[in-house]
């Protein structure tokens, strides 16, 4: 798992010790794949708690997640949504094969498996087809933590997708500090700093960037 940005390990633990304890399947997720090569990549149980309060406040019946790996934040999200309606929905989009199956098991655990969507194809290929089909302005919260040079395109297509008021995060806008290093020109780090700036002056939004986890910037749709 990921830690958040510049806490020690006594703070995170401290953290553990007063947010809400994890259900048994988001513990399992997240320490069978913290064994894995790319453990790094799930996000922290303190950012899991975080985006649940979210998706309460969001009145979440529906949301859209753009990248799922072991299935901690599509869990913690679908538990949280659970607790809103007796069937929400959530589409959930990935493309590999081998870490989803995974996720499927723990969704399975927890009893969302039959509320969680699972496409396996580009993101952007889902979100089109989604549109297509007539989904324009239907969810109420979004979840992006994919690919990071489609971060923009991802912007644009949750836009649509998302409901006025409706909520989107994206995850790792920190990139580890390396957004602030004027050294640093990786594209990743150029896509995160120029959708940061673009989300900044852009009136279809309310946006604000936190610290929490990796970096999550919240859009709320005008
Ligand atoms: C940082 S991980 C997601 C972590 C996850 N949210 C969690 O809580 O553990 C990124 C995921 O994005 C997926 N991904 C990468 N490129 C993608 C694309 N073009 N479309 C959809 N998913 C993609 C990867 O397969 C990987 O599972």
């Amino acid at each position: 798992m990921s830690r958040s940005l510049g806490l020690s390990p006594e703070v995170v633990a401290y953290l553990g010790s007063v947010n809400p304890t994890e259900h048994p399947a988001l513990r399992k997720c997240r320490e069978e794949t913290s064994s894995l090569p790319m453990a790094r990549m799930q996000i922290s149980p303190e950012q899991g708690a975080f985006m649940q309060q979210i998706a309460r406040l969001a009145g979440a019946r529906r949301a859209f997640e753009i990248g799922v790996f072991t299935g901690y934040s599509s869990l913690a999200t679908a538990l949280a949504m659970r607790e809103i309606c007796a069937k929400p929905y959530i589409l959930a989009c990935d493309v590999s094969e081998e870490w989803t199956s995974k996720a499927r098991t723990y969704w399975r655990e927890a009893g969302v498996d039959g509320i969680i969507d699972l496409q396996l194809r580009p993101a952007t290929e889902t979100m089109t087809q989604r549109l297509k089909a007539g989904e324009a302005g239907t969810y109420d919260l979004g979840f992006i933590d994919a690919d990071k040079t489609s971060y923009d395109a991802y912007y644009e297509g949750g836009l649509k997708l998302l409901r006025p008021g409706g909520v989107m995060l994206f995850d790792n806008v920190l990139w580890s500090g390396r957004v602030a290093d004027a050294n640093e020109k990786e594209p990743d780090t150029a896509a995160l700093r120029a959708l940061a700036l673009k989300v900044k002056d852009d009136g279809r939004v309310h946006a604000a960037m936190t610290s929490i986890g990796d970096g999550v910037l919240i859009c709320i749709k005008k």
